[in-house]
């Protein structure tokens, strides 16, 4: 590891990204920290100034170029953030943009940190569990929510959540794809090249800064509906909102990447599910009832039984092998989540306003 280089993140002006980037500067002054995005994502332009503010240098690039990436200077981390999040992608649109942004550009973002020895960590995600057998977890359904009933057929389902004995063949949406593609190059950098990397799997990640879309970013999008008053609708698993989420607030991320970045050798090749757990979930007709309380409007929700693809009705983290490696836990509940969102909307209402 290039023991003066800079801490890169791609993807830095995203929600993760810029976010950590803007914590990091924080919690390390002096560290050089780089932000490297194309912008491609609507709103990403936003933390520019935020990235400013904090000493984090922005530079304008592509991972899906790898020139871009290999003209920076010498990088002793590097964070890989960048990617189309959106589980939509590759179905509304081509799926180029998709594969070669999420699996060609962390391809490339191997190759630069293999090039500089530098630490890898890789943002994965709950979507490389397969769609037809989530669908397969057995639910009770009570008054709010969806839950995990206590017999299951499948390993890897519990109380506590999904965990990474949970299966993973079958079709997991064009984004879960390219991100579990990219986690098995990952662990063949790791094995080819004796790279030092690990890759956090997070479930739902919520909180200020979030562009928040119908297809991405879920709990944000929920909250700025409210503030703005725009009609919501719950999509699918009989229209009333059961569906749930764990969520994860996006500083605790943060806290849990920082602790990663000082410690290489004890998170090298770990691979495990980060998120809230069952503490820190919410389901849609939860969220609507905290996001009512908050805002005081009320009956923005619609419900609507057609399903989207790649959408399933319950995902929870199981974080048991996390927790193995770490005392790290998530500090901040569901509620102060939203909370912390709205709070973010009240101080940046016409930043705020645009999106959506
Ligand atoms: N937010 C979540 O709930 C969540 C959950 C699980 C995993 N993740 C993962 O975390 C990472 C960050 O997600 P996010 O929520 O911050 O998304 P985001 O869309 O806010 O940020 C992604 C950033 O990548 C940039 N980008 C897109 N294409 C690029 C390219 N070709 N070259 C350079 N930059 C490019 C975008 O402009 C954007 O700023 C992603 O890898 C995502 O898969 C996010």
């Amino acid at each position: 590891m290039a023991p003066d280089g800079d801490i890169v993140i791609t993807g830095g002006a995203g929600f993760l990204g810029a976010n950590l980037a803007v914590a990091l500067a924080e919690r390390r002054p002096g560290a050089r920290i780089v932000a490297f995005d194309n912008l491609a994502r609507r709103g990403s332009e936003l933390n520019l100034p935020r990235l400013r503010e904090a000493g984090v240098r922005f530079v304008h690039g592509d991972v899906r170029e790898p020139g871009d990436l290999l003209a920076l200077g010498p990088v002793a981390q590097l964070v890989e953030c960048s990617a189309e999040p959106s589980i939509m992608a590759g179905v509304t649109s081509a799926p180029d943009y998709l594969v070669r942004t999420n699996l060609l550009g962390a391809y490339h973002c191997l190759e630069l940190a293999r090039r500089d020895e530098a630490q890898l960590v890789f943002l994965s995600t709950s979507r490389v569990y397969p769609v037809p057998r989530l669908r397969e977890v057995v639910l009770e359904e009570d008054t709010t929510r969806f839950r995990i009933a206590p017999e299951q057929r499948l390993p890897g389902v519990s109380a506590a959540g999904i965990s990474e004995s949970f299966p993973l063949h079958g079709a997991r949406t064009l984004y879960g794809a390219t991100k579990l593609s990219a986690e098995l190059l990952v662990e063949e950098y790791r094995e080819s090249y004796g790279l030092s990397a690990c890759v956090l799997r997070f479930g739902v990640v919520a909180g200020p800064w979030q562009m928040g879309r119908v297809d991405q970013g879920v709990f944000a999008y929920w909250a700025l509906a409210h503030a703005f008053g725009r009609p919501l609708r719950y999509f699918g698993f009989g229209g009333s909102g059961r569906q749930v989420r764990d969520l994860l607030h996006v500083e605790d991320a943060a806290e849990l990447i920082d602790e990663v970045l000082r410690g290489p050798s004890i998170w090298d090749g770990v691979i495990a599910n980060v998120g809230g757990g069952p503490e820190v979930s919410l389901s849609l007709a939860e969220a609507t009832s905290l996001c009512e309380e908050i805002s005081g409007r009320r009956g923005l929700v619609q419900g609507q039984s057609e399903e989207r693809p790649g959408d399933v009705p319950l995902y929870i983290s199981d974080t048991a092998r996390l927790q193995g490696v770490t005392a790290w836990r998530p500090g901040r509940s569901a509620r102060q989540t939203i909370e912390d969102i709205f709070a973010w909307i009240a101080d940046n209402e016409d930043i705020a306003r645009s999106i959506g």
